[in-house]
Formats: C-alpha cells, sequence, structure tokens
C-alpha cells in the first residue's frame, strides 16, 4: 500500500492489517519514508486510536525490527523485567532489581534514559563513576550467570522502528497515545527475551498518564499484549502525582536508593512501601512466594538483611564501578552549591507537583530537553518533607544542588521549586503506600 493511502486509511479511522502494519515499519526501519508522512501516520493514530488486535500486529512487526535477544538459556528459573513508564525521582529499579536478585530471580534488565520531565535508570546509573552500561550481549547473559543481575543500556538493535518513531512523537506532541506508548514499550521488552514482565504504570502530574482511567487503559493495554505474545505480564498502577522518594537528580537519587538498602528505616515511607509492593509482585510473578502473605515476609527479610545491598554492590562491581557500596558513595559527584528553600507559610503540605519538580530537574541540568543534551550526575533536588507533613513558615523544605555557574540564578529556581508546593491549613491524609492498583 502506498504511504498516502496507509496514512488516509487510518485518518478516516479505518484498521490496519497485520501486514500493511508490517511493511510500514519495515520502511519507517530502514529509512525510506520521509518524517512528514510518518509523522502525520502518528498524528492519525493519536487522534484515531488503534484496535487491539492492530495495536498488537504494530508491537510485533517493532519487535521484529531488529535484533531479539534469547534469554531461554539463563540458568535459575524464568528471567524477570522490571519497568517504569517514568516517574520524578523514579530510582525503584536500583532498589526492587537487586531484592527480585537477590531471591534468586535472575534480572537481566535493559533500561532507558530520561527525556523531558521523568528520569532515566541509566543515567542514574551513569553517575557512578566507572560504571558501563553499554554491556554486550553476551557479557550481559554472563553477569547474570555469575551474580544473577545486569542492568544495561538498550541496544540501537534493540526495536530500532521504535527510536525512529519516538524521536518524530516526541517532537510532533504524539507521545501522549495509549496505543502508541503500549507498542513502543512492549516491543522492546519482548525484544528483550524477558520471560516475565512486572510493569509499574505510572498516574498523576509527573507522567504520561495523569488520570487514572487512562493509565487503567494503558496497563491493561500493556497487559493484554505480553499475554498475548505468551510472555506472563503484570502492572500495577502507582501514584506519581509528587516526587518518590527524598531525591530527584541523578547521583543524589543513587545515594538514596543504596541507603534504602543498607538502612530501610531511613528510607521514605512510601517510597519504600512502593520498593517492597513491587518486589512482593515480582515473587509472585516468578513463583518465589505462594502467596501475598508469604511475599511480603520474604520482600522484609531481603531488605532487612543487607542481601539486596550485596547484590547491587556486585552488580556496581561488575559493570566497572568501585568495589564496595562506600567506596560508590564516596565516588558520586557532588554539586558545589547547595541552596535552601523554605516553606513560605505555615500549613501541611497539600502538593508537590512532581511534573513541576521533574522540569525544574531539567532546568538544573538533571534530565534532557532533547535527547542530544548532556546530563550533570551532580545536581538535583532533595526533598525535606513531603506531602501530608505539618511545615513551620521558615522551616526547610528543600536543598537544590548546584553548579557554581547557576548561583545567580538560585532566586530563579526557587521560585520554580515552590510553584510545586500547595499548603492547606487541614491534614492531609495519604494512602501508606504509591501503590494504587494491580492489574
Ligand atoms: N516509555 C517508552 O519506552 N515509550 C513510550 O512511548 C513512553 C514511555
Amino acid at each position: 500500500m502506498r504511504a498516502v493511502e496507509f496514512i488516509a486509511k487510518k485518518r478516516d479511522g479505518g484498521e490496519h492489517t497485520e501486514e500493511e502494519l508490517r511493511d510500514f515499519i519495515g520502511k519507517v526501519t530502514e529509512g525510506s519514508l520521509p518524517d512528514y508522512q510518518v509523522s502525520a501516520w502518528l498524528m492519525a493514530v493519536f487522534l484515531r486510536g488503534m484496535t487491539m488486535q492492530e495495536t498488537c500486529a504494530l508491537t510485533r512487526a517493532m519487535r521484529d525490527s531488529g535484533e531479539r535477544i534469547d534469554l531461554s538459556d539463563l540458568p535459575n528459573g524464568p528471567t524477570l523485567d522490571k519497568h517504569s513508564t517514568g516517574g520524578v525521582g523514579d530510582k525503584t529499579s536500583l532498589v526492587v532489581a537487586p531484592l527480585l536478585a537477590a531471591a534468586g530471580i535472575p534480572i537481566l534488565k535493559m533500561s532507558g534514559r530520561g527525556l523531558g520531565f521523568s528520569g532515566g535508570t541509566i543515567d542514574k546509573l551513569e553517575a557512578i563513576p566507572g560504571l558501563r552500561t553499554a554491556l554486550g550481549r553476551e557479557e550481559a547473559k554472563q553477569q547474570v550467570r555469575s551474580i544473577g543481575l545486569a542492568i544495561l543500556s538498550q541496544s540501537s538493535q534493540l526495536a530500532p522502528a521504535d527510536g525512529k518513531l519516538y524521536a518524530l512523537r516526541d517532537v510532533t506532541a504524539t507521545v501522549e497515545s495509549i496505543p502508541l506508548i503500549a507498542s513502543s514499550i512492549m516491543s522492546k521488552k519482548l525484544a528483550g527475551g524477558a520471560k516475565r514482565i512486572l510493569l509499574d504504570v505510572k498516574v498523576g502530574s509527573g507522567s504520561f498518564m495523569r488520570e487514572l482511567e487512562q493509565a487503567r487503559a494503558l496497563a491493561s493495554t500493556l497487559v493484554t499484549i505480553g499475554v498475548q505474545e505468551g510472555v506472563p505480564t503484570q502492572a500495577v498502577l502507582t501514584d506519581m502525582e509528587e516526587p518518590l522518594g527524598w531525591t530527584v537528580g541523578n547521583a543524589l537519587e543513587v545515594e538514596e536508593a543504596i541507603r534504602v538498602l543498607q538502612n530501610a528505616d531511613a528510607a521514605e515511607p512510601r517510597f519504600l512501601a512502593l520498593c517492597l509492593g513491587l518486589v512482593e509482585h515480582g515473587l509472585l510473578a516468578c513463583e518465589r512466594a505462594k502467596n501475598p502473605q508469604e511475599a511480603q515476609n520474604i520482600a522484609e527479610q531481603l531488605l532487612r538483611s543487607g542481601t539486596g545491598a550485596a547484590k547491587l554492590e556486585a552488580m556496581i562491581r561488575a559493570q566497572g564501578g568501585p568495589k564496595a557500596l562506600e567506596a560508590v558513595l564516596t565516588a558520586l559527584p557532588r554539586a558545589p552549591i547547595t541552596y535552601r528553600v523554605e516553606a513560605p507559610e505555615d500549613g501541611f503540605i497539600a502538593a508537590i507537583d512532581a511534573r513541576v519538580v521533574g522540569l525544574l530537574a531539567v532546568a538544573l541540568g538533571a534530565g534532557r530537553s532533547t535527547k542530544e543534551d548532556r546530563i550533570d550526575p551532580a545536581v538535583g533536588i532533595v526533598l525535606h518533607k513531603k506531602r501530608g507533613a505539618w511545615v513551620h513558615a521558615g522551616e526547610p523544605l528543600a536543598t537544590l544542588h548546584l553548579q557554581d555557574t547557576q548561583a545567580s540564578q538560585r532566586d530563579h529556581f526557587k521560585t520554580m521549586l515552590l510553584s510545586a508546593y500547595r499548603f492547606a491549613a487541614e491534614p492531609v491524609v495519604l494512602p501508606p503506600s504509591p501503590l494504587l492498583e494491580v492489574l
């Protein structure tokens, strides 16, 4: 089918066949279509949507646009891939993956870099001096055989059609489309060879899906694709209204993740509850626990025993970073200037808008506006109080970590941060965990 007819079919609300989609994705991959035609089709999909059948067919075509990794020869049962749809301060993978590996589940996790307000696990890991994330496929598998855990950057050979489509979606206002997000995520997960998939679908201001209904629809599409392709897939919906944990910024988040694994009592309670919840679902998905109560006990025990910390240490060492976690903490880059932001009034913190904080992190240099931007691993934001806390006017709310060159902009950054806050006279009641629903 000619590209113009293919675009017109979707524009007019038609349903593509698998063959048409394969043909189109083949052309996108080889670069034989101009960007304006691909973009026009993306907008048609954004406006018209796709049936479940089309979304699955698109996912398969994208999965098959590059290499496929076979992990079936790894020992100790099925590998698990845990994936978040992206949030602000989301360092859960740095806590959850080592804990699941400590339970004996082989984890080979391919992660991405951050773009826009949401961060990426690879950027966080690369804040650790010496650590490599560009592991070859065999090298990563060997690492999983020896220590049970590897987190690596997605190779450009994995679902390359997604790379091309994503770059266009990013500049044509077509990111927030359920079939496009679902096929983008699942094509990479399926090409990456995971045998079980655990998806953390974020909902709220610091995520792609701001409404619960939309996030539910995305989660159910993701799960349906996984199951249809024969990979048991589970999704949880989790609250992304405020930044996760105490920190936003790459080195700061690595430090926070290490400290959670070393001493759970220091963890921000809702962040810890989310990590433990994800570990519990991972244990159940991989049949390492018979029921939720047993999963909860195992997750707590893995955390308190320090075995998760030992796994993270082994992984960092294997990937070229410092040999011990204490050495990692010393080696992490630190920004030269810290600037305290105080509460402007008395009150309960009713909101800390995650999107605003994420955009501030980008403005500081901790994130990227475009794929080409370089990030600064040292800068970021440390929150001292979270939603629900009472603060007096003048009490420290947060600390900005800045470079010398940013000193003159600190009042601008402070204003930006304070615009994320809403204060209330009445107590704000929050559920103890950001985990909202399980699909
Ligand atoms: N993450 C992805 O990999 N793709 C999307 O489209 C959105 C989030």
